[in-house]
């Protein structure tokens, strides 16, 4: 189904919004916003997630042709591949937005280099033995600006240890290269890394695990658990959404069965602990709900994922899901026109970016931005 009126109004105040961010961020690169001013909370290099607002400054370019987002754009590109680290989980989505998305507007070859590094920093990074890309050497700007190196002392090191976000950071970037090369390796290592979340992340109830460690000589998984959870036995909202956006990948690409039956069990658990309006609160269970953040960011990647599944035949039923979250989102968390409080239009209420340390848990955050953008634009393109 194509976008409605209210879409289409939505997607112009996200474009308006990043014209509202540029001219306060300039060079810096936005992080997560105060609900009240709009005021960026910013960081020099984009840290796990600039590749987002990157994408952002294009799309924004593409439907106004304004040139100062085109320089802003290429401006923070030059920045982000400097900075990334290439052994990290997060580089082959930041690569695949200011790369590959990139490229679609502007046809650079040097746009779609960049999102082949990505995917060729995913294939070199991939564990033969533990079959997946692994978290990686980072630096998350958060309350602890907590370090996950090889001499972490924040628990494992990334370089042992998974994460369920992973599914979708790595995946787009390894089939988009597929596409670009007919290379059969980005085919078969996201094939590879899908199915390890099939058995290593999404438990027999629909739920996931945030986090997989293993065995760096044998690959054998040494345990499971949940950090950005309430606890083992609940389950990270956005950690969810992360899984149900890949889920959805590899079946758009793929087609098998399995990845279908996972996305469905992984959809049902978010249908039964959500509430009535589609934003869970940042853990599905948290046991002091209702009082506690919702966390928009989570039903933003569901949205996303869902609605870019085809609305007919056997994903009918949860792309139709999708879009009820999509405009749940919509009526419910965006900044309208005329807003009576003194903040931007187009901001994307009640993103919880980290529920456990209470650090912007009622905030707008950037990538949910870049999902709801990408989202809505892809409708408006239907
Ligand atoms: N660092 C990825 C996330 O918090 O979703």
């Amino acid at each position: 189904m194509t976008a409605d009126r209210s879409e289409r109004e939505a997607f112009d105040l996200v474009v308006d919004r990043v014209g509202t961010t540029l001219e306060q961020t300039g060079a810096a690169f936005p992080y997560v916003a105060d609900p009240e001013t709009g005021e960026w909370q910013v960081t020099d290099d984009g840290n796990w997630c600039g590749g987002h607002w990157i994408g952002l400054l294009w799309l924004a370019y593409d439907h106004t042709g304004d040139e100062r987002f085109a320089e802003a754009a290429r401006e923070h590109t030059d920045v982000l591949a400097d900075a990334m680290v290439r052994e990290a989980m997060f580089c082959g989505m930041n690569f695949h937005y200011a790369g590959f998305r990139a490229a679609d507007v502007t046809d650079d070859r040097e746009h779609r280099d960049l999102g082949l590094e990505g995917a060729d920093a995913s294939v070199a990074f991939y564990h033969q033995r533990a079959r997946q890309i692994p978290l990686g050497t980072l630096l998350i700007e958060g309350p602890s600006s907590e370090f996950r190196g090889p001499d972490s002392d924040e628990g494992p090191s990334g370089d042992v240890l998974g994460a369920v976000d992973a599914i979708y950071t790595s995946l787009p970037v390894l089939w988009r290269a597929y596409r670009e090369t007919d290379d059969p390796v980005y085919r078969d290592t996201a094939v590879s890394h899908a199915d390890r979340h099939l058995d290593w992340y999404i438990r027999e109830d629909g739920r996931t695990w945030h986090h997989a460690e293993f065995d760096p000589d044998t690959g054998e998984l040494v345990r499971q658990y949940n950090e950005l959870a309430y606890s083992d036995d609940t389950c990270w909202a956005r950690g969810q959404g992360w899984c149900i956006a890949g889920l959805a990948r590899a079946y758009r690409e793929t087609e098998a069965p399995r990845y279908l039956e996972a996305l469905e069990r992984t959809v049902d658990y978010y249908r039964s602990n959500v509430p009535d309006d589609l934003v869970p609160y940042w853990d599905f269970e948290h046991p002091d709900a209702p009082d506690v953040p919702r966390d928009t960011s989570a039903a933003v990647l569901t949205a996303y994922g869902l609605t870019g599944l085809p609305d007919d035949g056997e994903t009918a039923d949860l792309a139709a899901f999708g879009e009820r979250i999509l405009e749940s989102l919509i009526t419910g968390y965006l900044t309208p026109r005329g807003d009576s409080y003194d903040r931007p239009d187009g901001m994307l209420l009640e993103g919880c970016f980290n529920g456990p340390s209470g650090y912007a848990d009622r905030n707008e955050l950037i990538w949910s931005d870049y999902y709801l953008a990408y989202a809505l634009s892809r409708r408006l393109a239907a």
